[in-house]
């Protein structure tokens, strides 16, 4: 099912993330998506025209912050799938 508009996808490279750029990049659906790799987010965008990667670091405020003013100033946003957590450094207490 194509979804008209843009939908944000933290995390797209690997995993959970990819699988959901995956369909739907295939759908036609635009997406942004963002990771920390450089060279995983460009493999991405030329398998898939519709997907645009930004590296962020979603432990870094600065760079979400950032991100997130390039989405929410996109045309067509529609929805967002935070599906990076960015919990790598933090112990179980945090
Ligand atoms: N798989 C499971 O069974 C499972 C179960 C429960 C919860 N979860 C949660 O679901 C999410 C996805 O899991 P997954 O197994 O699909 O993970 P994954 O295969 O490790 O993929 C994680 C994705 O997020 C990106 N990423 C990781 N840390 C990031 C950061 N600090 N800033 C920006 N991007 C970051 C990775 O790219 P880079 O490394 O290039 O940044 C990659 O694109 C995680 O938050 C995980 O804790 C997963």
């Amino acid at each position: 099912m194509k979804i008209n508009g843009l939908v944000v996808v933290t995390g797209g490279t690997s995993g959970i993330g990819l699988a959901l750029v995956g369909l739907l990049a295939r759908a036609r659906t635009r997406v942004l998506t963002c990771s920390r790799h450089r060279e995983q987010l460009d493999t991405l965008m030329r398998l898939h025209p519709g997907v645009e990667g930004r590296v962020v670091n979603v432990g870094d405020p600065a760079a979400v912050d950032h991100f997130a003013r390039e989405a929410a100033n996109a045309p067509g946003l529609v929805g967002l799938i935070n599906n990076a957590a960015g919990q790598d450094n933090l112990s179980l207490a945090d």
